[in-house]
């Protein structure tokens, strides 16, 4: 595989990862890890990137454009451990003449499952439950007590029905809701028919008739706050958010007050706009709060690695990585 194949490409791996995972780098590549769970600083992850063919970066770094304008020229591919790529300028990349590559696809079912997870937890108030019983207020079972909202024949509007969103969408059909989208555009009419969704050109009017809104766009300079004060206030007081995607997509300030003022009904996030949930959702009533693990099953993350190292592969054999993110 000439200069550019074999062991001759040196990949910096930013976060410790899976075992197998660096196993699998190590016999690939000259390969160099971070022995540490941290992200490293950004004075430090350039210098790691500097003196590397490939970077294999995580959401915790963050590559801007101020970053490719200092790593220099020997970086050619930016092989993201990970779906979403709004920690990376991708045309800053591209200009730099850096590639950059997603992992996609592998977590998408693992995630899906953790969406519904929420879309029955919340409305079901089962962590809620858990925490009254562990409390010691269980005294027997009450015809009145701790009652929830039924989740069959509810409306689900997904924003953004890409990999997860489609995923999503097969569970809670089982489950009898009944989906909606919004999507820049519909989706294949085979799949729409499958899954007996309506799709809604306007965001604004599908907020306005579902019962649950579950999240699923990327994070990009047009989805920032997509679920802006205004957006929220479409949504009936019944309604409750769901989002697995990224904290930045739904002003979360917004959201935590009026979960608090009881103009929504409840909230399961497993992503936040500042990394970690805001006091006050932390305070908010009816929120489920997961740190972050919609794609935490040791099976996702081994297939991210191996996808991560694939992509790896393909592009420094010279050919076209199968997940290469284009603007
Ligand atoms: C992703 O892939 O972007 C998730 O947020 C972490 O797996």
């Amino acid at each position: 595989s000439g200069a550019t194949g074999g062991k001759t490409v040196k990949v910096a791996v930013t976060r410790k990862l899976p075992e197998p995972v660096e196993a699998r780098l190590r016999d690939l590549f000259d390969a160099v890890f971070h022995e540490s769970d941290d992200p490293l600083s950004p004075a430090a992850l350039i210098e790691r990137a500097r003196d590397a063919d490939v970077l294999a970066p995580t959401l915790g770094d963050r590559l801007d454009a101020a970053f490719f304008e200092a790593v220099g020229d020997r970086l050619k591919l930016v092989a993201n451990f990970g779906a979403g790529v709004d920690h990376i300028d991708v045309a800053a990349a591209n200009a730099h003449g850096v590639t950059v590559t997603n992992t996609p696809s592998v977590l998408a079912e693992d995630a899906a499952d953790m969406a519904m997870a929420l879309i029955l937890a919340v409305p079901r108030r089962l962590v809620e439950g858990v925490r009254a019983l562990e409390a010691g207020e269980f005294q027997g079972w009450s015809p009145t007590w701790m009652l929830g909202r039924r989740v069959r024949g509810k409306k689900l509007g997904i924003i953004g029905l890409g990999r997860v969103g489609e995923a999503i969408a097969r569970r809670a059909k089982a489950f009898g809701l009944s989906i909606h989208y919004h999507n820049r555009s519909p989706i294949n009419p085979h799949i729409e028919d499958e899954l007996d969704a309506t799709y809604w050109d306007s965001l604004d009017q599908m907020l306005a008739r579902v019962d649950i809104v579950s999240v699923n766009c990327p994070h990009t300079p047009a989805t920032f706050h997509l679920l802006s004060r205004r957006r929220l206030e479409l949504l009936q007081p019944q309604a409750y958010v769901v989002n697995i995607s990224r904290g930045e997509i739904v002003d979360e300030e917004a959201l935590a007050s009026m979960i608090e003022e009881g103009r929504l009904a409840g909230a399961g996030l497993d992503v936040y706009e500042r990394g970690a949930p805001s006091e006050k959702l932390l305070k908010a009533p009816n929120v489920v709060l997961l740190p972050h693990m919609a794609s935490a099953t040791v099976e996702s993350r081994i297939e991210m690695g191996e996808r991560m190292i694939i992509n790896i592969k393909m592009f420094s054999d010279g050919h076209k990585p199968p997940d290469r993110v284009i603007l």
